[in-house]
């Protein structure tokens, strides 16, 4: 069955000039790009969308480099969209993730890893909501 997931290319991919290959890869994937937005977001923004992360001990950095320049979020489609894109995304920690993935191919670090992938329906369309109004999802 079609579901949503919502994904940020992150500021290390966007730096690097890779968002148009992963964007590709997605789009190869078979993902639907429902909405799509650049944008540099806030510490406000940054700490509100990580929240549940918010007493680890990363939080700090991960705030600081999620804003550290501009990202591209974007909602998307598919049959079970949101296991899909975590596997093609990979593990967290690219040293870790498989072979093809997008987080092996393009992230520097377990901090600096390419993308961001919801891990839940649930938590897709919060995110969505976070980023897309309804009428920005087409
Ligand atoms: P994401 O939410 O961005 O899709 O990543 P994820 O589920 O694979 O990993 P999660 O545990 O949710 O962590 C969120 C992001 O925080 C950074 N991180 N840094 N320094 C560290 O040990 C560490 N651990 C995680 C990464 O950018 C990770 O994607
Ligand atoms: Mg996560």
């Amino acid at each position: 069955m079609s579901q949503r997931t919502f994904t940020i290319v992150k500021p290390d991919s966007v730096e690097k000039g890779n968002l148009g290959k992963i964007l590709a890869r997605l789009e190869a994937e078979g993902f639907k790009i429902l909405g799509l937005k650049r944008l540099h977001m806030s510490t406000s923004q940054a700490q509100g969308f990580y929240a549940v992360h918010r007493e680890r001990p990363f939080f700090g950095d991960l705030v600081k480099y999620m804003t550290s320049g501009p990202v591209v979020a974007a909602a998307l489609e598919r049959a079970d969209a949101v296991p899909h894109l975590r596997k093609v995304m990979g593990a967290t920690d690219p040293a870790k993730a498989d072979a093809g993935t997008i987080r092996k191919e393009f992230g520097e670090s377990i901090e600096r890893n390419a993308i961001h992938g919801s891990d839940s329906p649930e938590n897709a369309a919060i995110e969505i909501g976070f980023f897309f109004s309804t009428s920005e999802l087409l």
